[in-house]
């Protein structure tokens, strides 16, 4: 969004308008209509999509970042077995509530060192939630991430040595987030972090980070109650293959990228190409990670090549997890193969007619991301379902 104009209207519930400019507008000065840049908000969508928006509140995807504002800073109830983690016998990080928040607090050899609050959260929790603290402007990642699989904290993902800062960049929001404005800053002479506007953060993947900006097509529709043809938004189902797989590409064709713009820009039937450029051999290469990159694995599936139409809403409702349920699932697969044809000895496999998930999509172990639990040398994997589609 660098450079460019961004209006940001926001309705409130009872029908009233409010204005509110985020960034530089041309003439900012007298109220203006809504424009194609315009952003309403999720809450305004509820009352017209009613089903669309309690399917949303339930999605991963609307969970998958929060302010932490309360004492619950692990999701889902149950809460990690461990008060904090060990890392030797001189060095212990423990999790504790204060006055103004939850905060993770080392230790050496019974010394206490700097305190750092839990500020935000990444991860819905389905797998990890891993948190932020701000110095300032800037994102820091707090040391212990939070695992579902183990219920316990581990040393987080990728983070170097003890107590060393690891800084949270624009590219871990523009992937976990609606919006977040930031700036480049200089911290040393090699190295560039960033510095975030922390009230332009839009928390969550929110209605129109899938849909696009809505705000013209709300205004629209208020004011022509009687209208029922959708205006001013852009329909999935006009969308070519490539544009609906294009959309969730953004967040889903892995890390290895040259980002070229910021993809907070990007609208359905907008060109991936627009926004990054993919090293060679990473979008459809044959080794690309689980994590993260579940198109470059769908891509290399034959399901993929030999059919014509299918896309992540073949097995998928953008708007609705299923839940870890094979089952379900299952029946998309089945809806293609009605008849699959299995040798006697995969037949007397029990779950050969209802769950084709894990003997035709295994989980994987991801290659860039490991965790350390304490007491244990070695690390664990993250292990997520391939979607290299095949025989194993
Ligand atoms: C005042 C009522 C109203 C509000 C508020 C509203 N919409 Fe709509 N929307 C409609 C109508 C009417 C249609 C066309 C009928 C339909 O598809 O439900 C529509 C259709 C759509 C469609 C196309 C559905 C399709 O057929 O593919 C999308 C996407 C959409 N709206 C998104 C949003 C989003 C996102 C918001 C909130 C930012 C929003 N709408 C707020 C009235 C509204
Ligand atoms: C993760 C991306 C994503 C998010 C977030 C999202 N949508 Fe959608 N939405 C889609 C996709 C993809 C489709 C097309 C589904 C299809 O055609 O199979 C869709 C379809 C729709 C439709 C058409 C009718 C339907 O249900 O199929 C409406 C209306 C809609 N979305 C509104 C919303 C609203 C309102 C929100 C927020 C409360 C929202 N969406 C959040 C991706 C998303
Ligand atoms: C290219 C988009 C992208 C980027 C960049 C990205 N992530 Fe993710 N992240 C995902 C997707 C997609 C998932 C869902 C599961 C998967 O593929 O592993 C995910 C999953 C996660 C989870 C587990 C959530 C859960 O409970 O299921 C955490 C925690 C997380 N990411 C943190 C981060 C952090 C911290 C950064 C920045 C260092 C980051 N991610 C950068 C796309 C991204
Ligand atoms: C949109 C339709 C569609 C869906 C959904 C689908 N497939 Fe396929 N699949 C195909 C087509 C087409 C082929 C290629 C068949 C051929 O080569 O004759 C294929 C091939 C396969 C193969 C053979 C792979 C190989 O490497 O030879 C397997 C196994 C398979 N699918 C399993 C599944 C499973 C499991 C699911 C659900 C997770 C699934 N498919 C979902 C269309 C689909
Ligand atoms: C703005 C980035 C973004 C976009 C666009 C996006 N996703 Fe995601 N998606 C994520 C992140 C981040 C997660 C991990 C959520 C969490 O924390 O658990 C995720 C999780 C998921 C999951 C796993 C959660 C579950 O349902 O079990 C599915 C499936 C998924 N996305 C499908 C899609 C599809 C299909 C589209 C395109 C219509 C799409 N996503 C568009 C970022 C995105
Ligand atoms: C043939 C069916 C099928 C297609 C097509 C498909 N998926 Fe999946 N996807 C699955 C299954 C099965 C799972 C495992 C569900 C689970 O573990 O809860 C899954 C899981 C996921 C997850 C969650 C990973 C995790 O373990 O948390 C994400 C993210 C995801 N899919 C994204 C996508 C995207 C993006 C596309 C389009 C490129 C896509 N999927 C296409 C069947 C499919
Ligand atoms: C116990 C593991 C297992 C389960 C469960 C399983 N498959 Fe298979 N599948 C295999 C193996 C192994 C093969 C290779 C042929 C063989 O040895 O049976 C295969 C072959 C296939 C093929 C390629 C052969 C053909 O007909 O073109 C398809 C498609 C397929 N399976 C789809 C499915 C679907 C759909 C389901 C779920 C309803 C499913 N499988 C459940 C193990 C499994």
């Amino acid at each position: 969004m660098k450079g460019k104009k961004r209006l940001l209207l926001i309705f409130s519930g009872i029908g009233m308008f409010v204005f509110l400019f985020s960034q530089c507008m041309e003439k900012p000065k007298e109220k203006v209509a809504a424009t194609e840049l315009s952003i309403a908000g999720a809450e305004t969508c509820k009352q017209c999509h009613q089903k669309a928006y309690s399917d949303y509140l339930k999605d991963p995807h609307t969970h998958t970042s929060w302010p932490v504002t309360t004492d619950e800073v692990v999701k889902g109830g149950g809460g990690p077995k461990s008060a904090g983690f060990s890392f030797d016998e001189h060095l212990k990080i423990v999790i504790e509530k204060r006055k103004d928040g939850m905060y993770q607090v080392p230790y050496y050899d019974g010394e206490e060192g700097p305190a750092r609050r839990f500020d935000i959260a990444i991860g819905s929790g389905k797998h990890a939630h891993t948190y932020g603290f701000w110095r300032e402007d800037r994102l820091n990642q707090l040391q212990l991430t939070y695992f579902r699989s183990i219920n316990e904290w581990t040393n987080s993902p990728g983070y170097p040595n003890r107590m060393f800062l690891q800084a949270i960049g624009k590219r871990c929001l523009e992937c976990h987030t609606s919006y977040a404005k930031a700036t480049n800053v200089q911290t040393g002479s090699l190295s560039i972090e960033n510095s975030f506007d922390r009230k332009s953060i839009i928390y969550g993947i929110d209605c129109e980070r899938c849909h696009g900006p809505a705000g013209k097509h709300v205004e629209f529709h208020i004011n022509n109650p009687d209208d029922k043809s959708p205006k001013y938004v852009k329909l999935y189902k006009d969308l070519t293959r490539k544009q609906k797989i294009d959309a969730c590409a953004v967040c889903h064709s892995g890390n290895d990228v040259e980002s070229l713009k910021s993809s907070f820009a990007f609208k359905p039937g907008d060109d991936i190409a627009e926004y990054y450029h993919y090293n060679p051999g990473s979008f459809a290469s044959a080794e690309p990670d689980v994590h993260g990159n579940q198109i470059g694995m769908l891509q290399g599936s034959q399901c993929f090549i030999k059919s014509n139409d299918m896309t992540c809403g073949s097995c998928h409702n953008a708007h609705k997890a299923e839940d870890n349920n094979l089952i379900a699932y299952s029946k998309k697969c089945i809806s293609c193969h009605p008849t699959a044809k299995h040798s006697k000895k995969t037949l007397g496999n029990a779950m050969v007619n209802t769950n084709c998930i894990n003997c035709h999509m295994p989980l994987k172990a991801s290659k860039v991301i490991t965790f350390q639990q304490a007491g244990h040398e070695g690390k664990s994997a993250y292990q997520l379902h391939t979607h290299r589609i095949a025989v194993y």
